[in-house]
C-alpha cells in the first residue's frame, strides 16, 4: 500500500522538527507548513529549507488566513499539528480549532461522493456514463428502431463498459486509497486529483504528544487549562467527524529524564536530587525522537484509527529512584537524596509565576499521582510497543550517557 501524503503543521517546534524527519525517513510524501508570520526569523527558515534539502515540500500558510489553511490541508492524507503546548515557551493550543475548520471545509469529511462528483470535472468515461443515463429513453428508442444489429451491439458494449467502470474505480479506490491508482484512472491534471481525499478520509493527529488529557479532569489549577484546552480541541475533532489519532507521549526525556525530573534546569545533579515523595512512582521516559518515530507509524495503520494510541514501552516506565540510580551508576557516585513531601511540594506553587506554577501541578499529577501510570489502556487506545515491536526505543541508562 502506498503511503499517505502528511502535512506538518509547527514543523519547526521541538516535536515538530523531530516528526518532520521521521516522516521524511519512513518515506512518506511531507509538506511542511511556511507561516508567513516567520518573517526574519532566519532559524526557522534555515530549518525549513534544510527540511526541503532533505525532500519536504514547503507549502505557505497561515493561521490567519483560513483560505490557505484549506489549501493545504487538501494537499494530503493526514496532518500531524505539534503547535506550542508549553507554558514558559508559548502555548497555542486552540489555534488548532482553525485547523479543524480547514480540514472540514476541505471536503474531507461527511461530503457524499455523489455530491463531491456533481460538484467535480469529471472524467471522460463519468462523463459519459452520466449522458447515458441522462439519454437512456432516446438511447433505448434508438436501439428498438435501428436496424443495425452490429451498432446495436457496439452500443451495448460501450453502456456495458462505462457501467462498470464506475464501480470498479471506486471499489478500487477505496482498497487503495493512496495509491497513484487514482490519479492514474483519472489523468494527473483532472480536478479529480482531489479523489485521494475523497474517497478515504483525512486523519487528523493534533498536538497532544503529553499526558492523557481525558484522563485530567480533576487536574490543579491553573496547570489543567493544558488538557483543557486539548480537550476542546478534541471535542470539535470528533463533532466534525475527523478521523483522528491522538498520541501520549507521557515524560519527554529532554524534559524529564536528562535533569533527573528536577523543576527549573534541564541538566542533571552530580551531588544532591530532590525527590518527589517516596521517588517509587512509576512514570514514563521517552526519548522525543522515538515519540516521533511511533507518531509516524500510526498514520497508515488501520489499528489507530480514531484510538489514543499511548507511548509506555516496558523499560520506560521507571520510578524517579530508578532513574537516579542509573545515573549514578553512570557517574560512579551517590547522590543526596533529599525528600519533598507532597503537602511541601503544592505549597510551592505560592508566589511562583503563572508558567511555573503549571509547571508544579504537571509534576505533582507526574510524581506524586502517578497519572501517567495508574489505568490501565483500554479499549479506546493501544500502546506503541506492542503494536510496533521493530522499533528499538532508546531505554534511559542510554540516554544519560549523553549527559555525561
Ligand atoms: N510530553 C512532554 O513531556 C511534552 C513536553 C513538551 C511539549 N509537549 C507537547 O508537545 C506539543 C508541542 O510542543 P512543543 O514544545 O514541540 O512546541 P514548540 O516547540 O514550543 O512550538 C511548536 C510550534 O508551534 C508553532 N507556533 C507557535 N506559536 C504559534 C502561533 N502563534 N501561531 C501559529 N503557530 C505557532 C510554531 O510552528 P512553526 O513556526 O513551525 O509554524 C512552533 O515551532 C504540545 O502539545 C505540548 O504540550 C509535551
Amino acid at each position: 500500500m502506498a503511503k499517505s501524503k502528511v502535512l506538518v503543521v509547527g514543523g519547526t517546534g521541538y516535536i515538530g522538527k523531530r516528526i518532520v524527519k521521521a516522516s521524511l525517513a519512513q518515506g512518506h510524501i511531507t509538506y511542511v507548513l511556511q507561516r508567513r508570520e516567520m518573517g526574519l526569523d532566519i532559524d526557522k527558515i534555515q530549518m525549513l529549507l534544510s527540511f526541503k534539502k532533505q525532500g519536504a515540500r514547503l507549502i505557505q500558510g497561515s493561521f490567519s488566513d483560513h483560505q490557505s489553511l484549506v489549501d493545504a490541508v487538501k494537499q494530503v492524507d493526514v496532518v500531524i499539528c505539534t503547535m506550542s503546548g508549553v507554558h514558559f515557551r508559548s502555548h497555542n493550543i486552540l489555534l488548532q480549532l482553525k485547523l479543524v475548520d480547514a480540514i472540514k471545509e476541505a471536503g474531507n469529511i461527511k461530503s457524499s461522493l455523489r455530491a463531491e462528483i456533481q460538484k467535480t470535472k469529471l472524467p471522460i468515461n463519468l462523463h459519459l456514463l452520466t449522458i447515458l443515463v441522462q439519454n437512456r429513453r432516446r438511447l433505448r428508442q434508438f436501439l428498438l428502431q435501428t436496424p443495425n444489429q452490429t451498432v446495436t451491439f457496439l452500443i451495448l458494449i460501450i453502456v456495458v463498459v462505462l457501467s462498470l467502470s464506475f464501480p470498479i474505480f471506486v471499489v478500487l479506490s477505496f482498497l487503495s486509497p493512496s495509491s497513484s491508482f487514482n490519479g492514474a484512472l483519472l489523468g494527473p491534471s483532472s480536478s479529480f486529483n482531489g479523489a485521494p481525499n475523497l474517497l478515504r478520509q483525512l486523519r487528523f493527529i493534533p498536538s497532544e504528544f503529553g499526558t492523557d488529557p481525558s484522563r485530567m479532569g480533576h487536574a490543579l489549577e491553573p496547570g489543567r487549562v493544558t488538557f483543557d484546552e486539548k480537550m476542546r480541541v478534541r471535542r470539535a475533532i470528533e463533532e466534525a467527524k475527523i478521523p483522528f489519532t491522538y498520541v501520549t507521549a507521557n515524560c519527554f526525556a529532554g524534559y524529564f529524564a536528562g535533569n533527573l525530573s528536577q523543576m527549573e534546569t534541564l541538566l542533571p545533579p552530580r551531588d544532591k536530587v530532590t525527590i518527589y515523595g517516596d521517588g517509587n512512582v512509576k512514570v514514563v521516559y521517552m526519548d522525543e525522537d522515538d515519540v516521533a518515530l511511533y507518531t509516524i507509524k500510526t498514520i497508515d495503520d488501520p489499528r489507530t484509527l480514531n484510538k489514543t494510541l499511548n507511548i509506555r514501552p516496558p523499560e520506560n516506565i521507571l520510578s524517579q529512584r530508578e532513574l537516579v540510580e542509573k545515573w549514578e551508576k553512570l557517574i560512579g557516585k551517590e547522590l543526596q537524596k533529599i525528600s519533598c513531601s507532597q503537602e511541601d511540594f503544592l505549597a510551592s506553587i505560592k508566589g511562583l509565576d503563572f508558567a511555573s506554577q503549571v509547571g508544579v501541578g504537571h509534576f505533582y499529577h507526574f510524581f506524586y499521582e502517578g497519572c501517567l501510570t495508574n489505568f490501565e489502556i483500554g479499549e479506546e487506545g493501544e500502546e506503541a510497543s506492542e503494536l510496533y515491536p521493530d522499533v528499538k526505543y532508546t531505554r534511559m541508562d542510554e540516554y544519560l550517557k549523553l549527559y555525561l
